[in-house]
């Protein structure tokens, strides 16, 4: 399958043709462009390299019933064959801080940076720093989308959804906040063209 996948030939093109996509070819999803879409999307960059995104996929249908329901009924999410939730979870990120300081790093300085880290966001509140971590996996939430139209897939960011919901169904703690739904397949449709403010409307030049 993976063969006869168009795929972009440069980040500009993937940008460009780019679109969100509700309806897809109905056959499941080549498992290795999976981890890989989801490998590329998290390269994306995070203050600290923090990296707080976390990824939970799901490929079955009674799941993305359920899912659907939790979404407005939108119908994309079963339509798809995979539904990638993309959420962050800071408090992981704290427990697990070591884990993404440099390898190299000698045992002695991990401690004291992941100890300074810690610190710092302790006089924030649980929701105060989830919403930190969201901001982060937002900018992993574009590297997917472009990652994924680059091996030639399709998706939609969804926002539609009711997270108490998802969060019940996935079985994830309170904590996390859901950066978005993003059903992923190829697109069975074009999608809409798009349609932006130009550069002079969003730009002010000094
Ligand atoms: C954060 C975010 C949330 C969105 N939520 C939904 C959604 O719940 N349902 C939906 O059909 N589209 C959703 N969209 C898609 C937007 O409607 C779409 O990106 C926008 O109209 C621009 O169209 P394009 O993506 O085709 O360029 C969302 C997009 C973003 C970035």
């Amino acid at each position: 399958m993976t063969d006869t996948i168009p795929r972009t030939s440069s980040v500009q093109d993937a940008i460009e043709t780019r679109r969100s996509i509700r309806r897809f070819v109905q056959e499941p999803l080549d498992q290795s462009d999976l981890r890989e879409i989801l490998r590329l999307a998290s390269l994306a960059p995070s203050a600290n390299n923090v990296q707080p995104w976390r990824f939970a996929v799901v490929q079955n249908p009674t799941l993305q019933a359920d899912l659907q329901a939790a979404s407005y009924n939108q119908l994309q999410v079963t339509n798809a064959p995979a539904v990638i939730m993309l959420y962050a979870d800071m408090e992981d990120v704290l427990a697990s801080a070591e884990e993404t300081l440099h390898p190299n790093m000698a045992d002695e300085e991990k401690r004291t940076r992941a100890q300074r880290l810690r610190s710092s966001f302790e006089p924030q509140s649980v929701a105060e720093r989830a919403a930190w971590a969201n901001a982060q996996a937002n900018i992993a939430l574009g590297y997917l989308l472009i990652a994924a139209r680059g091996l030639g897939y399709d998706t939609v960011p969804m926002l539609g959804f009711e997270p108490e919901k998802v969060r019940a169904l996935l079985g994830l703690p309170e904590h996390v906040q859901i950066t978005a739904i993003v059903p992923l397949g190829r697109r069975a449709e074009e999608g809409f063209p798009h349609h932006r403010h130009s550069v002079q409307r969003l730009t002010t030049f000094y």
